[in-house]
This record gives structure tokens, C-alpha cells and sequence, in this order.
């Protein structure tokens, strides 16, 4: 049966391979995003290290970075060497044709927030879908937003890393000039690609029957050409040269509307990470446009539960989640958007006398009442990855291209695919993006405007030291994600792996459903919230992958990459390579 479909698939994909590469990306093609049945979590998914540690989504990548911590490298120069590397190994998600947000905290020192979110055409409006056909915000040349990645990484580097920028993309280069052997994890993220992957420029490298199977070698060599141009000229190559040009050629010939300067005008934005506290503890993470904001948020009001003694998982614990993730998500769509475009009332959001005030608002029983929309899709994707090196510098990085291989497409000669993030926008006010996010007035399109984010690369931190470094992708369940991990340590004492593998619930309040992974929830509590005015879909299957490092009271280090994404690692810095010098 398993031989079957998977002989389906190699003719499926090689039929539509002779097709697709003639046709351009369909704008209304709806994706179906589905992965595989997962094993169970191990009993213990922890990894321990007494030195530096990483993990990321992808095993390669995961030892590109330990190998640079082995090196003399710090977490930054790790974190960027793991970023480049994920861009050849994890191509649904890992990029150069995109952008996120790197968040810093120095051992010893201030913390630093890198946002390299892409920024919309300077030829883009607010009116730019209106009249477009459906999906054009997500599929094919006008999805894409100036990429942000490339910046992002190389500021990280000049300023807090240590070692050369060639020293830290050979590994990336080298992974995509000689290829790498693909396994089962890489594999099944290959094959949620479908039809994004059977696109001109890009089929020839992923949509071939051999590039789909387990053991194969993937080799990518115009990309290994790319990294080359970067790792000798640096953000210049990317934004000033052949490589934009290639893209805007491209998008101009394909109804895109990239143009050179917004190329050479991309400029990252660097600042204070938000911090707020949650008993005792100090949360570190993403401003607007991240996901940071609404997170606190939904901290500040939990707080003021007694969650610990109302027992994990009871009805009760989880109406008052469900009602801040409620809130958090309420005023995200209200108020927030880009901070150089929007002013955000951010200090009253943060404020605990707002969260009190809204506490206040939550029923003793019942759900919050609110309008049904039309079911979210969620079928987005992003990756995640978390670095300390020996020193206790901590990095975590979130970046994406959105959806699962970002626009599907890719400009001839650059080996890389580009973002659909202009769909995180309010393309038109009322509907729902990917996520079923209803977003304001304050996410609507402007040129140079970077759309608002989930993403929220965090580190937190207790009685000033180190405690854990984490993130997720996952669209919209980013934030409820990172609330989950959170919580699950600090208010029920689960061990770091336990507080990732565990099954999760997500609520955004519009749409009204509450999306639970299966046994997140027992029947009979399932039971009582339904009476309280709930309704719950196992209908997500692709929940985002929390890759986590916790420091413990012993000051070891506890790595743990989420079982729902078998192709990641987390590795430890190689104990035999300690002596190795840059
Ligand atoms: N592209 C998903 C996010 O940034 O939230």
C-alpha cells in the first residue's frame, strides 16, 4: 500500500513536472498542507550538553552549527552559519529569499533584537489585491516582499560574531556544491512542497522523482553559486548585484513588482527587545512587528490565575487560556502593525493593570462571545532555531518565507526560493489571510511597510540568569505555542522536553474554533468546554516545531528538538573537537 502511494506520487510528480514548468504559478491554486503520521515522542527527548548547544529543524544544519561552536565560534557566528545552512537543507522554510527576526542576549550585556522582516515593494499600496485573482497574495511574483534575510544575518555577524563571514557560509556552500543525502524527515517536508516545487527554475532542483527519496543526494548548485557571491561580497552581492537583478528581471517578466531599489534600500531595523515578566521570570522577545506583544499579553492575564493549583489541562486552566489567547489575538489584530508605520499603544497593552481589566471582562464559565467566521487553513511555515554557546550567549532565531516553500517561485540562476509574506498583510480589510487572521487598518500595505508577524523569538530569563531559549514556527500558533512552552514549564514543572512534545491547543478567537492536536485534551474535558460554548477541530496537522534549550539549576544545558519534526536535531557542541581552533 505504502509502495503504491509513493509510486503515485513519482508519477504524479513526473507528469506534472512536464507541465509545470511551462506554466507559471497559478495564483488561485489551493494548498493542501498536510505531514505525515509522526512516531510517538521519545521518553526522554532531551540532549545534554555542559558546553555550547543548538538546535535546529534540519539535523545538517543542527551540526553545522555545533561544529562552528567547536571551532571557537560563539552563538552568533553559530546561529549564522545554522541560518545559511537551513537556507540549502530546509527549503520549505530555511532562506535566503526571506526574512525574520534574530534575538541576542549577550552573557554578559544588553539584549539586541535583529528584525529582518521584508519589507512591501515600494510600487505596493494598499489596494494592490483588490482586483487581483484569488491567492495572489500567497502564490507566484506579486507575493513576494523585499527579502530581509541576507541583511539580518550579516549585521548579526559584524557586530557580535567572531569569526570570518566566509569561515561561517562555507559549511552552507558545501552542503549545497556537493549535496546532501536527504532522509526520511527531510523527504516528507519535500513532498508537502507538491506543487510549489514543480515550478520553472525550481522543479529543476526539487521536482524530480530522485530529489524525493530518502538517501538521495540533493545538490544545488546554482544556490552553492549564490552563497559563493555572498560569502565574498557580502550584503552588497544580495542587494547591489547580479543576484537582485535576477530577481527583479525575473519579477517584472512574471507580473511581480520588485523593482532594484527596493533592493538597495532594504534596511534591517535594530532594537530593544520587548520585556515584560511573568512570576518572577523575564520574558525577552519579539516587538511589533513580531508576535512578542500579544504574548505578553496573554502572560500578564495568566498571571493573575492560580493556573499551578487549578491543575494542568482542567476545564477550567483551559478557559482562561482560551480567553487570553482570546485578547492577545483581539488587540494584535486591532492594534498592531509595523512600528515605523503605525503608532501602537504598546505601553497599555503591556501594562498588568490592563491585563487585570481585561480579566475582569472574562466570564467565570463561559466562552467569549464572539462572531463565527469561516474556518482558518493555517497551512503556513516558518522555522525556528535556538543557540548558547560555553560563554552563555544565547541566540534565537525565527525567519520564514511563509508558506511551506514561500511564493513557489524562484528567479533563474539564484537557487533560492522567495517569500509570500505580503499575505501577512491586510491585503483587504474583513478577510482572512492564511491563517484566518481577520488583521486591521494598521497592517494595510504601504510601500517600505514590513507586514505584521507571529514570529517571536524568545529568551527568558530568571533571577538574571539564563533560563530558556525558544520559538516556533507555525503561523498564527506561533505566539499560543510559545505561551504553552512557557506555561508548561513555569506553572506545571514539566521537563523541557515534555513542555515541547506536549500537545497543544490554539485559539485566536475569530475563527471561533479552538484547534487541538489529538490528545491534547481528554474527552471529558473536551465535554465540559463545549458546554461552556467551545468548539474544537483536529484539522491542523503540521503544528510548529519548538526548538528549545533550557539552562538547568546545574548549569547544564537541556536541548530539545520538537518530535514533530524528525528531520531536526538538537546537537551538542562535538566534546572531542574542544581543542580545535579557528
Ligand atoms: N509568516 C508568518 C508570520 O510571520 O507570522
Amino acid at each position: 500500500m505504502r509502495l503504491l502511494s509513493f509510486l503515485g506520487l513519482l508519477v504524479g510528480g513526473t507528469f506534472s513536472l512536464a507541465i509545470a514548468v511551462k506554466s507559471q504559478v497559478n495564483p488561485s491554486s489551493i494548498d493542501v498542507f498536510q505531514m505525515p503520521e509522526l512516531p510517538p515522542p521519545p521518553e526522554d527527548g532531551r540532549i545534554l550538553s555542559e558546553k555550547g548547544l543548538v538546535v535546529s529543524t534540519q539535523r545538517q544544519a543542527s551540526e553545522v552549527g555545533a561544529k562552528i561552536l567547536a571551532q571557537g565560534g560563539n552563538a552568533v557566528d553559530a546561529a549564522v552559519a545554522i541560518g545559511y545552512a537551513l537556507a540549502v537543507t530546509e527549503p520549505c522554510c530555511g532562506n535566503l529569499g526571506g526574512g525574520g527576526f534574530m534575538l541576542i542576549q549577550p552573557a554578559q550585556g544588553k539584549p539586541t533584537f535583529i528584525n529582518f522582516r521584508e519589507k512591501a515593494p515600494l510600487a505596493a499600496h494598499k489596494e494592490l489585491y483588490l482586483k487581483q485573482p484569488r491567492g495572489a497574495s500567497r502564490n507566484g511574483y506579486l507575493a513576494v516582499a523585499t527579502p530581509g534575510t541576507v541583511k539580518g544575518l550579516e549585521a548579526a555577524l559584524t557586530q557580535y560574531g567572531t569569526l570570518e563571514r566566509a569561515q561561517v557560509i562555507a559549511p552552507a556552500i558545501t552542503l549545497a556544491e556537493k549535496g546532501f543525502v536527504l532522509s526520511q524527515g527531510d523527504v516528507a517536508i519535500l513532498r508537502v512542497g507538491r506543487e510549489r516545487l514543480l515550478q520553472p527554475n525550481i522543479a529543476e532542483i526539487f521536482g524530480t522523482v530522485k530529489g524525493q527519496r530518502a538517501g538521495d543526494t540533493l545538490v544545488q548548485k546554482d544556490l552553492a553559486q549564490t552563497l559563493k557571491k555572498i560569502a565574498q561580497g557580502g550584503e552588497k552581492a544580495f542587494y547591489q548585484g547580479e543576484i537582485a537583478e535576477n530577481i527583479v528581471k525575473a519579477s517584472k517578466a512574471e507580473g511581480g513588482i520588485l523593482s532594484l531599489a527596493d533592493f538597495t534600500q532594504y534596511t534591517i531595523r535594530q532594537e530593544k527587545p520587548l520585556i515584560c515578566t511573568y512570576r518572577g521570570y523575564e520574558v525577552i522577545t519579539a516587538p511589533p512587528p513580531g508576535g512578542g506583544l500579544p504574548l505578553c499579553q496573554m502572560l500578564n492575564i495568566l498571571e493573575g490565575y492560580p493556573l499551578e493549583e487549578t491543575g494542568f489541562r482542567t476545564p477550567q486552566a483551559l478557559h482562561w487560556f482560551l480567553s487570553a489567547m482570546f485578547y492577545g489575538y483581539r488587540d494584535r489584530n486591532l492594534y498592531l502593525g509595523d512600528p515605523d508605520f503605525v503608532s501602537i499603544p504598546s505601553e497599555k497593552l503591556l501594562s498588568k493593570s490592563y491585563a487585570a481589566q481585561l480579566r475582569t471582562k472574562i466570564p467565570n464559565y463561559f466562552a467569549i462571545r464572539v462572531k463565527n467566521t469561516l474556518p482558518t487553513k493555517l497551512d503556513g511555515q516558518t522555522t525556528h532555531y535556538s543557540v548558547v554557546d560555553r560563554q552563555g550567549n544565547a541566540v534565537a532565531v525565527t525567519y520564514t518565507l511563509n508558506s511551506y516553500f514561500g511564493a513557489g517561485v524562484m528567479a533563474p540562476k539564484t537557487g533560492f526560493l522567495l517569500n509570500n509574506e505580503m499575505d501577512d498583510f491586510t491585503t483587504k480589510l474583513g478577510s482572512p489571510n492564511q491563517y484566518g487572521l481577520s488583521q486591521g487598518s494598521a497592517n494595510l500595505i504601504e510601500p517600505g511597510k514590513r507586514p505584521l508577524s507571529s514570529m517571536s523569538p524568545t529568551i527568558v530569563k530568571h533571577r538574571g540568569r539564563l533560563f530558556l531559549v525558544t520559538g516556533t514556527p507555525g503561523g498564527s500558533t506561533i505566539i499560543t505555542t510559545i505561551l504553552q512552552v512557557i506555561t508548561n514549564i513555569i506553572d506545571y514543572r514539566l521537563r523541557v522536553d515534555q513542555a515541547v512534545n506536549s500537545p497543544r491547543l490554539h485559539y485566536q478567537g475569530e475563527p471561533r474554533t479552538v484547534l487541538i492536536e489529538k490528545k491534547a485534551i481528554s474527552n471529558q474535558v473536551r465535554r465540559d468546554l463545549e458546554k461552556r460554548g467551545y468548539q474544537f477541530s483536529e484539522r491542523l496537522t503540521n503544528w510548529g516545531a519548538a526548538e528549545t534549550i533550557l539552562l538547568n539549576s546545574k548549569g547544564v544545558l537541556e536541548g530539545v528538538n520538537d518530535y514533530r519534526r524528525p528531520a531536526g536535531a538538537a546537537i551538542a557542541e562535538p566534546q572531542l573537537q574542544k581543542s580545535l581552533t579557528r
